[in-house]
């Protein structure tokens, strides 16, 4: 047994929300589809580009990637520490990578430092600046080199010097850190069409860097590649 329309619409009259009427005419169903599907394009055409101009935006002007940092190496060579001064030389590979799609950058006066722990300055040294292509990646070595009495090296206070020897004689490694200090420039790459400069401060700390020193020379244990912390701070002065 069929319902007629109106026992329906009678019978849904009861419902507590509204249906849409059954007995519409098909043309006007098929008008009401191809309007349907005009709305989604054009909403998926909305979607898109906006997520276009989002992303152009976000990558030029808020999205200045912060630099990736690894240690690959660090060895130290005639490390003698007394009880009046420590000497040593340290070498130091590092591998820079700019992540950003659209920005290149340059790094200029880095300055770095070897530390014992994390704060006690042994050695100091500045490496040469150099720029990076959008998703580019630079080798950088530094050495630094201390004899305990230049005038541009850190002065080693007796305190210290005697508990690296302490620790290298208990653990037979001496625990360094390496922190980096440079001055960072990005620069929209291939928008020529919107020139874009942002400097930033850049300080990188690679921490927890276990030395085993047998008389006086050693490397980095555990191997591969450490990945340092970076924190980029925008500098004062714009352009
Ligand atoms: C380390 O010391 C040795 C001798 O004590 C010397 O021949 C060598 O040149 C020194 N190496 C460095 C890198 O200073
Ligand atoms: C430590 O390394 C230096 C430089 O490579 C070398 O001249 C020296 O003979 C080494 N010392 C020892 C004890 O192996």
């Amino acid at each position: 047994m069929a319902f007629s329309s109106e026992f329906r619409t009678k019978t849904m009259k009861n419902f507590p929300y509204t249906l849409l009427p059954v007995t519409e005419k098909s043309s006007k169903e098929s008008t009401r589809t191809t309007k349907t599907i005009l709305s989604i394009i054009t909403t998926l055409f909305l979607v898109i580009l906006l997520s276009c101009s989002i992303f152009i935006i976000m990558a030029l002007w808020l999205g200045p990637q912060t630099p990736v940092v690894k240690l690959n190496s660090l060895s130290v060579t005639n490390f003698t520490v007394s009880n009046t001064k420590l000497a040593a030389n340290w070498v130091a590979t590092f591998t820079v990578y700019n992540p950003s799609l659209a920005m290149k950058l340059s790094l200029d006066n880095i300055v770095s430092a070897v530390l014992f722990k994390e704060n006690n300055a042994l050695a100091i040294a500045s490496v040469e600046g150099f720029g990076m292509d959008s998703r580019g990646e630079n080798r950088v070595q530094m050495e630094f080199s201390t004899t305990g009495y230049e005038g541009d090296q850190p002065i080693v206070e007796y305190p210290v010097l005697r508990e690296i020897e302490e620790d290298n004689k208990r653990r037979g490694t001496v625990r360094f850190s390496m922190i980096m200090n440079m001055r960072t420039t990005y620069k929209s790459a291939g928008y020529n069409w919107v020139a874009w400069t942002r400097r930033f401060v850049m300080n990188s700390y690679c921490l927890d860097l276990n030395v085993g020193v047998v008389k006086g020379n050693g490397s980095f244990i555990g191997g591969g590649s450490r990945q340092c912390e970076v924190i980029l701070m925008l500098a004062d002065d714009h352009e």
